[in-house]
């Protein structure tokens, strides 16, 4: 797919992999809407828009696209599904309410995402979802059980889902990624970057080659691992 014109939603815009998947996105020449509960500090561009979005409440991400189709246009080529919440340690112990909301947000969210934007995909006969997963969601770890049980679960929804909708001109890819140098379950990256870990850029990199695969080609899963292990 050309970027250029394009109409893209990322879910979780605000730092880390998807703040700079819209930055290349912008880069490309596409508009992006980002979705998310805070805005990115300080991107601003002609072609980006902010639209507040809890991926855990379906109303939320209705009126997001709502709010996105009115202000950037009925058409909406790619969504990002990237928002996600990780929350660690052993299972005995773990607390529900951590649970549910580690589902709400990297599975349910998902799927509200993306029923939201399939029947405007289908109608136009083209679009492309990726789904963030993670290298968590083939293998386990522990102390890592209910994560890994939520990423599996958007491996196995991205799998089926690619065969469902393929026919309708829609392309799904899985992106799962070991680690990236991000906020995320609490992190703080370091002022230069770990030699040891990947950088929100190469995963955004690599989302914008699935993308931009020749017509006749889906790139359906991606595993991504830091090339210089500790
Ligand atoms: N970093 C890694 O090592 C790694 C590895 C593999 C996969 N991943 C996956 O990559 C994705 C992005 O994570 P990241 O590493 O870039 O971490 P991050 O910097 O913490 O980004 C997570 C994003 O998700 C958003 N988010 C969380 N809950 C949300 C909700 N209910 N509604 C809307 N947005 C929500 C956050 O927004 P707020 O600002 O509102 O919190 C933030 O923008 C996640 O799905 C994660 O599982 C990360």
């Amino acid at each position: 797919m050309n970027l250029s014109g394009k109409v893209a939603i990322i879910t979780g815009v605000s730092t880390g992999i998807g703040r700079a998947t819209a930055e290349a996105l912008l880069a490309r020449g596409a508009a992006v809407a980002g979705w998310g509960r805070r805005a990115p500090e300080g991107l601003t561009h002609e072609r980006f828009q902010f639209f507040d979005c809890d991926v855990r409440h379906e109303h939320a991400v209705a009126e997001a696209f709502t709010n996105t189709q009115r202000e950037l246009g009925g058409e909406i080529h790619i969504l990002v599904n990237n928002a996600g919440v990780g929350l660690f340690g052993p299972v005995d112990g773990f607390k529900s309410e951590d649970w549910l909301a580690m589902f709400d947000t990297n599975v349910h969210g998902l799927f509200y995402c993306t029923k939201a934007v399939l029947p405007q995909m289908k109608r136009q006969h083209e679009g492309h979802i990726i789904n963030v997963a993670s290298l968590a969601g083939t293998a386990g770890t522990a102390n890592l059980a209910g994560y890994c049980a939520t990423k599996y679960a958007v491996r196995g929804f991205s799998d089926a889902l690619f065969k469902e909708v393929r026919p309708d001109g829609v392309r799904v890819t899985c992106v799962m990624p070991g680690s990236v140098e991000t906020n995320f379950g609490g992190m703080q990256p370091g002022a230069a970057p770990d030699p040891h870990k990947m950088q929100p850029a190469d995963i955004a990199a690599a989302i914008i080659h699935a993308l931009e695969a020749p017509a006749a080609t889906m790139i359906s899963e991606m595993q991504m691992r830091p090339a210089n292990v500790k």
